[in-house]
């Protein structure tokens, strides 16, 4: 099975595609982790997409989709992929049909998780992830269970993405909704679009999540 999960910045996307891969044996596929790794390394994409990261602004569409094939390629043909943040454009859902295509694989579902964006900017700004383990965490809604250790590893030290301050998350929000949102139309008429309430707790978004796949 392969699903796109669909939301603005701060939905849940990469909390409950992450949360699916621990119950599903699934593979997330995250465009901005993907990303952000060619920053930590320091390679030209990375230098790229830096720039366009700090700046709240989408990394080209066609470079995107041919990095995002090298990363299906090293999947298993069983194995079902989480597309986490991609695509962005109709572009890229033009683009995501053609790496599917060419690897036999098939779209199942849209899920698109809908949220009150005002809270959002709540939910961005408060986030942070362990610095071993890439766990994530949040000020208000999810502390470590013991203050400053993470839950998973046991590691000590935390960071914050230089994206998540208030002036970058609103250009992220306006790309979205200019270029991002207009794709729903796209897989609605394929009859693929199946719609979540993001904005209940954790949990309850996956069990909805899950009744989809399901079939339910
Ligand atoms: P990306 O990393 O994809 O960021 P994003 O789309 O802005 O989404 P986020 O990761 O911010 O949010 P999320 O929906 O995953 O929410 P999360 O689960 O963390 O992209 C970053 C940048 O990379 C882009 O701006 C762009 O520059 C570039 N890029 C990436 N892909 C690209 C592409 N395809 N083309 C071009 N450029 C691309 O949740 C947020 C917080 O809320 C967490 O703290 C979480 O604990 C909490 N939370 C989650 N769900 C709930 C809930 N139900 N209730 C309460 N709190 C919750």
């Amino acid at each position: 099975m392969n699903i796109i999960l669909l939301g603005p910045p701060g939905a849940g996307k990469g909390t409950q595609a992450s949360r699916l891969e621990d119950e599903r044996g699934m593979v997330q596929l995250s465009t901005g982790d993907i990303l952000r790794a060619a920053v930590k390394e320091g390679t030209e994409v990375g230098k790229l997409a830096d720039e366009i990261m700090k700046a709240g602004k989408f990394f080209p569409d066609e470079l995107m989709a041919q990095i995002l094939g090298e990363h299906m390629d090293k999947l298993g043909a069983e194995t079902g992929i989480i597309f986490d943040g991609y695509p962005r454009t109709a572009r890229q859902a033009e683009l995501l049909d053609e790496l599917m295509a060419a690897r036999g694989r098939e779209l199942d579902h849209v899920i698109e998780l809908v949220v009150d964006e005002d809270a959002l900017v709540e939910r961005i700004t408060g986030r942070f992830t362990c610095a071993t383990c890439g766990e994530g965490y949040h000020d208000k809604f999810k502390l470590p269970k013991v203050e400053g250790k993470c839950d998973q590893c046991g590691g000590t030290e935390f960071k914050r993405r230089p994206d998540d301050n208030e002036e970058t998350v609103r250009t992220r929000m306006a790309e979205y909704r200019a270029k991002t949102a207009p794709i729903l139309p796209i897989y609605e008429a394929r009859g693929l679009v199946k719609r979540v309430d993001g904005m209940a707790d954790i949990a309850e978004v996956t069990d909805a999540i899950e009744a989809i796949l399901d079939g339910k």
